[in-house]
């Protein structure tokens, strides 16, 4: 007997598409699951303006195949320049839905990130007022910090403050990896704040990418902890605490760029985050939370109605899906788990 769940549709609260042949490739493959996803805009050079976010909402629309439906929520990435009045005025047309902060140089294409959070204190006030979440990569990227700390060390030094700072900003901490970042979300009171958690976060620690062979596809910023930290993602994810749910920070490089001397940041999921994700779910006993993690909690956080349609997972013989996909730019390898997935979408 097949065992099914049909969820309302779900959401990816942190995504990212790229543009030209990258985009045209990998939107497919989040479009046939994923009903909306936050579009992350650190494109070169990044999105910051109203103006260039929605002429980048036109050309994701305008690569979507035939047939296929799905809603891009824009964001601004967040930079010394940005003007308070521009981020209003995109977030009260409905063309945003969130701005992000890179810290300078945490991640791939963050150089036009924030140093001087001083100089952002007009737009992050602007928002609290408004309401309108800041999504937050949450790395130092001060060189004297260990990589497996710059979470920790961020909290402590720059969201804290910043959140003291700025009472009533809505802050989305995302695709937190430790077992600190869960537990300073649940220590707040309110709903200004929640994270979000990816599937390859709830899989992999970080001797999946050191031992035995470095393994580029499965190195990512945040890079992965320890495991007791993966451990307390998976137990904040599976709690049905409405403050954690997913964004796969989906995040295409192609092959060439990941199997490099200087390999870049990114694990792909789009194509079988909802297996990994059930599959996650189904070994905690946890499958009455996954609607909450995958669809509910997010479009609440973010004050949108959840989806109307539904999809439908069904578990059997292990699903198979291909190991890269190809973009005109090259190929792409997909997140691999490293187990069998048994669930797949109907
Ligand atoms: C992301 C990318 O490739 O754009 N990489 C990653 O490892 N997650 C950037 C980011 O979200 O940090
Ligand atoms: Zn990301």
């Amino acid at each position: 007997m097949t065992q099914t769940l049909t969820l309302r549709r779900p959401d990816d609260w942190h995504l990212h598409l790229r543009d030209g042949a990258m985009l045209q490739a990998v939107l497919p493959e989040t479009a046939r699951h994923f009903a909306r996803a936050i579009i992350m805009p650190n494109l070169v050079p990044p999105v910051v303006t109203g103006d260039q976010a929605a002429a980048y909402r036109d050309r994701i629309l305008a690569a979507l195949p035939e047939g296929m439906r799905f809603e891009p929520l824009m964001t601004l990435y967040l930079t010394e320049e940005t003007d308070p009045e521009d981020v209003a005025a995109a977030a009260a047309s409905g063309l945003i839905k969130a701005v992000k902060l890179y810290p300078a140089g945490a991640t791939t294409n963050s150089a036009s990130g924030v140093r001087d959070f001083d100089k952002v204190r007009g737009v992050l006030e602007k928002m609290a007022e408004i309401g309108l979440p800041l999504c937050v990569h949450g790395e130092v990227t001060d060189p004297e910090i260990d990589i497996f700390d710059r979470e920790a060390v961020f909290i402590d030094r720059v969201l804290d403050p910043v959140r003291r700072a700025t009472p009533g900003l809505r802050v989305v901490m995302e695709h937190i990896t430790t077992s600190g970042a869960a537990d300073y979300v649940r220590a707040q009171d309110g709903d200004d704040l929640g994270a979000t958690i990816t599937a390859h976060h709830l899989i992999i620690n970080r001797n999946h990418i050191l031992v035995g062979g470095i393994k580029p596809h499965y190195y990512c910023l945040p890079v992965a902890k320890r495991e007791s930290h993966r451990l307390a993602l998976v137990g904040a994810a599976t709690s049905g605490d409405a403050r954690f749910f997913l964004g796969t920070d989906s995040a295409p490089h192609t092959d060439a760029n990941k199997e490099s001397a200087c390999g870049c940041a990114g694990c792909f999921t789009a194509t079988n985050t909802m297996s990994l994700v059930a599959e996650v779910f189904d070994r905690e006993n946890a499958m009455d939370k996954l609607e909450g993690f995958t669809s509910l909690n997010g479009p609440a956080f973010y004050r949108l109605p959840a989806n109307e349609t539904t999809i439908t997972l069904e578990k059997g013989e292990p699903v198979s899906y291909p190991d890269h996909i190809d973009s005109g730019d090259g190929p792409v390898t997909v997140f691999d788990p490293g187990f069998p997935l048994h669930w797949r979408v109907a």
